[in-house]
């Protein structure tokens, strides 16, 4: 695996989560047509996909066949398109660009995008719940995912993060909003990747604490390129954070900090995965790719 190339390796991963997806969502033209449409409009308008293809990563990094694991895969993909397009709304972050295209309540309006984003996430447990999968291994990982979808996840997060707009809080609250806003569902990704994968507890034990490193550093690079990034590579708007007050790593901590900690959170990532073999080579590379990415 010397020759591994991790972008040939997102774009073919990108390519089968994309097809599954488009198999799972209604058809625009499903009554009623304009909530359909709303919902595949986000959905389809060009993410990394980079939830899925973790949790096909860590399933293959054990081992295992990852094609079976697609479509519980896009449970994740799914969730979290809900939580961008609410994460856009007015009353939250009040974007207008998301993945190079005007947000979805831009261009449907308010209410759909609510609407739209509500049923994105009942689509994300229906799909995980109607699994092919040993019923023990689907309810670990309807676990994780709604551990990740709740107040003690992602909704946690995006609760403090607004409550902290404008404030100068401390580092512990800072790295609360991001673990839970941003880590809950890239652990829940790796997660569902390693219980689906047959991962033995030494394993998952050794995922998680990977997943938990690039969560956080994902969320920190987030920040970096809100501040360092280009709107036209990022396809959201550069500058919102401090427009709004937000409490980021490079805002509260300062720049060299934020940095300094991402190679940090790196060097763990790849700790964690220490007795793994080259099958976790995707899993590593992605690590990398998370604190390199422009966008
Ligand atoms: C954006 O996530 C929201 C955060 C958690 C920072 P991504 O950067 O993965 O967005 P897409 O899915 O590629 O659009
Ligand atoms: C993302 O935080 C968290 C969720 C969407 C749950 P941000 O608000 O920083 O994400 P972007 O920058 O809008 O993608
Ligand atoms: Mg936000
Ligand atoms: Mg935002
Ligand atoms: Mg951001």
């Amino acid at each position: 695996m010397t020759d591994f190339n991790i972008r040939d390796y997102m774009r073919e991963k990108q390519g089968l989560v994309d097809k599954t997806l488009d198999g799972i969502l209604p058809e625009e033209q499903t009554f009623p047509p304009g909530l359909h449409q709303a919902m595949r409009y986000c959905v389809f308008a060009g993410g990394k996909r980079l939830r899925p293809i973790l949790a096909l990563a860590a399933a293959e990094a054990l081992g295992a066949d990852s094609r079976p694991i697609a479509e519980p895969a896009c449970s994740l993909e799914l969730l979290h398109t809900y939580t961008l397009i609410h994460d856009d709304l007015p009353a939250m972050d009040d974007d207008d660009f998301r993945r190079g295209k005007p947000t979805t309540h831009k261009v449907y309006g308010e209410a759909m995008a609510i609407l739209a984003g509500d049923a994105l996430q009942a689509e994300a447990f229906k799909l995980l719940a109607s699994g092919k999968h040993a019923p023990d291994k689907a309810i670990a990982a309807l676990q994780y995912l709604a551990d990740a979808a709740s107040s003690l996840g992602v909704i946690g997060g995006q609760a403090v993060d607004i409550e902290s707009e404008g404030r100068q809080i401390n580092k512990e609250l800072l790295e609360y909003i991001h673990i839970h806003k941003t880590g809950r569902l890239i652990r829940a990704s790796v997660m569902l990747g390693a219980v689906l994968g047959n991962g033995n507890d030494e394993q998952l034990k050794q995922l998680e604490e990977y997943s938990n490193a690039i969560g956080l550093v994902f969320q920190i690079t987030d920040d970096i390129l809100d501040v360092e990034g280009a709107t036209e590579t990022l396809g959201k708007p550069v500058g919102s954070d401090e427009a709004r007050g937000k409490a980021t790593y490079p805002a509260i901590l300062g720049m060299d900090e934020a940095k300094r900690m991402q190679q940090v959170l790196y060097q763990q990532a790849l700790d964690a995965l220490q007795t793994f073999d080259r099958k976790a080579a995707p899993l590593r590379e992605i690590a990398r790719l998370i604190i390199e990415r422009n966008k």
